[in-house]
């Protein structure tokens, strides 16, 4: 054996009991995607129907690929690299492309939080006026061209050094004093804070058509693959999968844990968080459409930055006691948005302190301090909204498919550790996993993906995204992919600081692992 054995081996953190691996897991979970994000991909991808494709994708893609995340976190006990590496070592560079992924989220996902945090006080004087739209693109982001600007806005780089901040000290903090302190805090105040919400808003007058608009299904939306490609990849960013956080945070839970039924739980709070999510925000479109005299189909704007940052506002504004409900609501997307990205930046600076063996602190403050200069300069300038918006298509329909397919097609059919993987799983959980799971992993997820990837590429080439110009989206969308395979590659050949650690034994042992 070269070198001493890995710091993380020797006595690493663990949560401090199993509700606080829950907590901490929901808090990844549920964020900006689940308020933001799914109730305009439900609306647009057919609405009522859309719970059929999400439904099928929770159960064949995200509860099985979940349960992979926890097995090979919670066996190889290490954040994602060195997890894999200890799985099968040239996995390694799988482990550092989630990684990296993750790190290009994270840098765009702390600026929709300091929008949230200006968005927060802005509510309590309803400072966006009467025309919430040209006040989020004009006035506070003061939007350009499809360019790369060098313009900062203060009034985003401000809130999002803070956020930069916070994140940076709770993960220094560490993982029981900080990460999970946080989320045993947040959590059950976000969840009161949404049931006011959502109470609120199903008694507004108009309620019931925007409910009625999300949930009359479509059922022609089913025969378009956009659809499925849309519940997938919601599912995904949702859960927090296939990202390596997942498997982050399962290597801190202590080594007897039940994983699989916290998994269970952790999936359902985030579907039954989405779907709540989806009834208040409709329910508050209707009441829009209701005070406007209009149908909801007649509304603009029902998805992405524009449904909570300027659709909303405009509902805020008409509502009485508007001031409140908005701060509650913008409050309630800053709550879901730190305790997701606290996941994030833990998954990359937990990676690279054991890489480099440095302290715990250190690598928080590197990685924080990296993430924290390359977001400011990328979002917080006139051009940051586009930016985000391509990186995040590029990110989330092309970066985190390919992670998936390659996850699965690694663990079952190359380096054959499936079986270990779910022996494991059975060993320390109630909620035992059968064989389909290997055809689920296998076989369904990666042929579906697979298919879902080629189209969506195949759309991307030929038809560009949002008429932004072809050399924007090269050098934003490609460009972003082509970071995260190059960081990914070099990573993977850096030394490891500490040497090998072959007296690593993954604990309980298991028949399959001699075969
Ligand atoms: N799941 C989070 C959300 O719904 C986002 C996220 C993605 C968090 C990837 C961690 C890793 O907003």
């Amino acid at each position: 054996m070269s070198g001493a054995a890995p710091a993380t081996q020797a006595r690493r953190e663990t949560w401090s009991s199993s509700t606080g691996f829950i907590l901490a897991a929901v808090g990844s979970a549920v964020g900006l995607g689940n308020i933001w994000r799914f109730p305009g991909v439900a609306y647009e991808s057919g609405g009522g129907a859309f719970l059929v494709p999400y439904l099928v994708a929770l159960l064949t893609a995200g509860i099985p690929i979940l349960f992979l995340d926890y097995a090979i976190g919670h066996r190889y006990r290490g954040a994602a690299p060195l997890a894999y590496r200890r799985m099968a070592r040239p996995a390694e560079a799988l482990g550092w492309f989630q990684i990296v992924l993750s790190f290009v989220i994270a840098v765009y996902y702390a600026a929709v939080i300091a929008w949230s945090l200006s968005y927060f006080v802005f509510a309590f004087d309803l400072r966006w006026g009467d025309d919430p739209a040209g006040f989020f693109t004009g006035e506070y982001l003061r939007v350009g061209a499809p360019e790369v600007s060098t313009t900062i806005v203060p009034a985003v780089a401000i809130p999002l050094v803070l956020v930069w901040v916070v994140v940076m000290a709770i993960i220094a903090l560490g993982v029981t004093r900080g990460v999970q302190r946080v989320n045993v805090l947040f959590i059950p105040l976000l969840v009161l804070a949404f049931v006011a919400l959502v109470a609120r808003a199903v008694t507004l007058p108009g309620a019931a058509d925007g409910l009625n608009a999300l949930f009359t299904p479509d059922w022609g939306a089913l025969a378009d693959p956009a659809v499925w490609i849309a519940a997938y990849s919601q599912i995904f960013f949702s859960l927090s999968i296939a990202f390596g956080i997942m498997v982050t945070y399962a290597s801190y839970q202590r080594r007897k844990a039940n994983m699989t039924s916290a998994g269970l739980v952790v999936a359902f709070a985030n579907s039954s968080f989405e779907i709540l999510a989806g009834i208040g925000v409709f329910a508050t479109l209707g009441f829009l459409a209701h005070q406007q005299a209009t149908g909801i189909d007649q509304l603009e704007g029902l998805s992405g930055p524009i449904l909570s940052f300027v659709t909303f506002p405009a509902v805020i504004s008409e509502m009485p006691g508007g001031a409140l409900f908005g701060a509650v609501f913008f409050g309630a997307l800053v709550l879901a948005g730190f305790t997701s990205i606290i996941s994030i930046l833990l998954g990359v600076a937990a990676s690279v302190q054991e890489k480099f063996g440095l302290a715990q602190r250190t690598s928080a403050i590197v990685v924080g301090l990296v993430c924290a200069v390359i977001s400011l300069a990328l979002f917080s300038t006139t051009s940051g909204l586009i930016a985000l918006d391509t990186v995040d298509q590029w990110a989330n329909n092309v970066g985190i498919v390919v992670s998936a397919i390659v996850m699965t097609v690694l663990v079952v059919w190359v380096f054959r550790t499936a079986p270990v993987l779910r022996a494991h799983l059975n060993r320390v959980s109630t909620f035992q996993v059968g064989r389909y799971w290997y055809a689920l992993i296998g076989v369904l997820a990666p042929v579906l993906l697979g298919y879902m990837l080629y189209e969506r590429v195949r759309t991307l080439l030929t038809e560009g995204y949002e008429g932004y110009p072809g050399w924007y989206l090269t050098v934003f969308g490609w460009g972003a992919i082509a970071l995260v395979v190059g960081g990914a590659l070099v990573l993977t050949l850096l030394p490891w600081r500490r040497g090998e650690d072959e007296d690593f034994r993954p604990w309980p042992e298991l028949e399959e692992e001699r075969r």
